[in-house]
């Protein structure tokens, strides 16, 4: 079964070879699925994901797009960047406070003309209500997108990104994927269109911010519940989804040392650019699991590229990668 989905990316992204990196690393056969290729606004996987929520908010004549994230949040730039294609509003509740200066995905958010609110953590929720009440009041026709566009239908899009990886892999034999995995919608779409497909890989989520526990449940919860919505009826345990949360560092958003190691070592080797916190983080993951022998000799490895450089250039990130 298909679902309704909007064409907003550019598919299908490439997937490349890492040959200098894999040499480096004197590891395993490296490739890379470029998902920072997306298109819309630098690219990242929010696309694939909102390709189907925008499909469900045009239905439901929606005219505004409310979400909500870090004020760093890849997902937040690709759904302004979205509605302002689209000629929609946008409404952007992040945490932080409005004297930063904006730059990276925030200074994005600007062009794009998307509306902020400022919230914190601990409100967050009471500020979405309060801005979905107010757009709703004001006549807005407000749409509501979680955090990550993590929801049944956001991971639905992911299943459809397996498939079409294994379609661009079909002569080619891949043990593992690597990916990282937050609010989950992402490594939830790849373990069901896997599972679906009977595929013999091992799917690993690299946790960016939660621990194992907690974030097998959400993947398997979110898979088969996407399951379900495609007509899939087999539903995913907790057992059946691999996270590795062994590389949290100091938190969210943090970055350390192996994330800097890991940027630098891509970018040197493969002239590919990774992001200071999320796939930063997961190519780390990757890495140290290389070093120690996780993938056995002769084995291959995805690693799945989920975008979200724009960070790159905003503070404190860009002041701590300067040479
Ligand atoms: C660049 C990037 N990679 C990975 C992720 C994690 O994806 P998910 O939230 O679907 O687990 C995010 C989420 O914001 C992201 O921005």
């Amino acid at each position: 079964m298909k679902l309704p989905h909007l064409s907003l990316a550019c598919l299908p992204t490439p997937i490349q070879p890492l040959p200098r990196l894999s040499a480096r690393l004197g590891g395993p056969r490296l490739l890379v699925k470029r998902d920072d290729l997306t298109g819309v606004a630098f690219g990242g996987n929010k696309t694939r994901k909102l390709e189907y929520l925008l499909a469900e908010a045009q239905a439901n004549g929606a005219r505004t797009l409310i979400t909500v994230g870090a004020a760093q949040s890849n997902h937040c730039r690709q759904t302004a960047a979205v509605a302002a294609q689209l000629g929609m509003g946008c409404i952007l509740v992040l945490n932080g406070d409005s004297g930063q200066i904006p730059s990276g995905n925030l200074l994005l958010d600007h062009f794009f003309g998307a509306q902020i609110v400022w919230t914190t953590r601990e409100a967050r929720q009471e500020t979405i209500k309060a801005t979905f009440d107010a757009a709703w009041e004001a006549g807005r026709r407000p749409y509501l997108i979680p955090l990550g566009a993590s929801n049944p239908l956001g991971s639905a899009a992911y299943a459809a990104a397996f498939d079409e990886a294994a379609h661009q892999l079909k002569n080619v034999t891949v043990d593992w994927i690597v990916a990282a995995s937050s609010s989950g919608g992402t490594q939830a779409g790849l373990a069901l269109g896997a599972r679906r497909a009977l595929w013999k890989g091992r799917i690993l989520g690299i946790s960016i911010d939660e621990p194992e526990h907690d974030l097998k449940e959400v993947v398997a919860f979110l898979a088969s519940e996407a399951g379900d919505r495609l007509g899939y009826d087999k539903r995913l345990q907790p057992e059946d989804i691999l996270v590795n949360s062994d590389y949290l560092g100091q938190g969210y958003g943090i970055m350390g040392e192996p994330e800097e190691e890991a940027i630098r070592l891509f970018a040197e080797t493969e002239g590919l650019l990774l992001d200071p916190v999320y796939t930063g983080r997961a190519a780390a993951g990757m890495i140290d699991l290389i070093r120690s022998n996780f993938f056995k000799p002769g084995e291959t490895v995805l690693f799945w590229h989920t975008g979200g450089q724009p960070a790159l250039f905003a503070e404190p990130y860009g002041a701590a990668l300067r040479p």
